[in-house]
């Protein structure tokens, strides 16, 4: 039985911003779609779907090259996006707001810019046993090629960053620490404030990869004190191929350019060019103009809904479902912190991951199977993969109540 809404204190109108989403309403071998799988990407709302249709229907051009009216418009729009980014992430400038691919490139454009300009040979480079690839291989790169070390602090059995441990891997050559806000394979939400001190206080930077926390939490990068933080625009409800790297002024000033290309020069001779100001000098040929404006609908659509009230309607979320799946036997919780966003990822005696997402796909139910692209947190866990269930605000008890019943499902058919 699912919990009636009524039951539910933060009364956040689930069916309601339900509409918003067109592709939640269909059918998935005749099953109505359950889709469970956020994490990965989110859906998007009609005013995303609009404002990229618009784009191309009305107003398509070349941004920051056209005296022409189109050209004017395209670049109003997706320049409008760098401000919405700027009051999301509370940003002081909007020259402090660079626009990426996503996440990846976000933290590959700090390793191959502040990364090579700032480490070298014995500096060593903090990250943590949560990461996803994304954000442990850019750092592995850098570091070989300066002969600089990674470290990496550890976490307990709740999937919980151990600090005392962190603090004994910090030194005078600890030059950046580099870790998730929210993990994506388990859902710890890590003290991410007291990580960015404690890097401070050792004269190191702190990046902050937010891919999993922006959809779900408001974001402070003044609060948090962040010397870098980024996100990606299709897990916040916009589309794939945009995203945000937030740097402070004074070290995107100081860093050297990105790629080489158009937007990004003042000035070029074959004998010198000189660069454009930040953020351009970071943002090399024609970007994704469409993808900037969507995500830009994307940004206002989650802040005129509340980052305050979707948390804490996820919460519930969470709760409800861990209480659920914690009734299936030999079901096991995998990331039982006591910070934890919306991802319920567990393992179930006897049955491989890969099978439960099959059979929980033909009930309609989406789910994510496998390592979650963070290898290193499965062998810590010494398993080879998981199940996810990943949530956001337009999911319901009652798909969790579906989740459940697709799993006791999947133990009849392998039990
Ligand atoms: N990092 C994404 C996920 O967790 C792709 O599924």
């Amino acid at each position: 039985m699912s919990t009636p809404r009524s039951m539910l204190e933060t009364g956040f109108d689930v069916e309601k911003v339900r509409e918003d989403f067109p592709v939640l309403k269909q059918t998935i071998h005749a099953k109505p779609l359950v889709y469970l799988d956020s994490a990965a990407t989110a859906q998007k709302p009609f005013v995303v779907i609009d404002a990229i249709r618009k784009f191309h229907e009305v107003d398509c051009a070349n941004i920051h090259r056209g005296v022409h009216e189109l050209s004017q418009r395209s670049t109003a729009a997706y320049e409008e996006t760098r401000g919405k980014a700027k009051r999301f992430l509370n940003a002081r400038s909007r020259s402090e707001v660079i626009f990426v691919r996503g996440t990846t490139e976000g933290i590959n454009l700090v390793a191959s810019t502040w990364g090579r300009q700032n480490v070298s040979k014995g500096d060593e480079i903090i990250i943590s046993a949560l990461e996803h690839h994304s954000n442990i291989v850019p750092w592995q790169m850098l570091c070989e090629e300066k002969d600089a070390t990674l470290r990496v602090i550890p976490m307990n059995d709740r999937g919980e960053l151990i600090l005392e441990e962190y603090e004994k891997l910090l030194g005078p050559r600890t030059r950046l620490v580099a870790v998730g806000h929210v993990s994506n394979a388990l859902g710890t939400i890590n003290p991410v404030r007291a990580i960015v001190d404690m890097a401070h206080g050792v004269g190191a930077l702190a990046l902050i990869d937010g891919a999993q926390a922006a959809p779900h939490m408001k974001i402070d990068v003044g609060l948090l004190d962040a010397d870098f933080y980024t996100f990606s625009g299709h897990k916040v409800f916009g589309p794939t191929g945009i995203g945000v790297l937030y740097g402070k002024a004074k070290l995107l000033d100081a860093m050297p350019p990105y790629q080489g290309g158009g937007d990004m020069i003042r000035t070029v001779t074959f004998e010198k060019t000189t660069y454009n100001e930040v953020p351009y000098k970071f943002e090399a040929g024609t970007p994704n103009i469409a993808g900037g404006i969507g995500m830009g609908a994307a940004l206002d659509y989650v802040t005129n809904l509340g980052l305050d009230r979707i948390a804490a309607y996820e919460h519930e979320l969470l709760v409800y479902g861990t209480q659920l799946l914690s009734r299936i036997p030999g079901l096991r919780m995998i990331g039982t912190a006591r910070e934890k966003a919306a991802v319920l990822s567990f393992v179930i005696d006897g049955i491989h991951p890969h099978d439960i997402g099959t059979v929980l796909d033909r009930m309609g139910i989406a789910v994510r199977t496998g390592h979650h692209c963070a290898q290193p947190v499965m062998d810590w866990f010494r398993i080879p993969a998981t199940t996810r269930a990943s949530l956001a605000f337009y999911n319901t008890t009652s798909e969790l109540d579906a989740l459940a019943d697709g799993l006791r499902k999947v133990k009849e058919v392998f039990g």
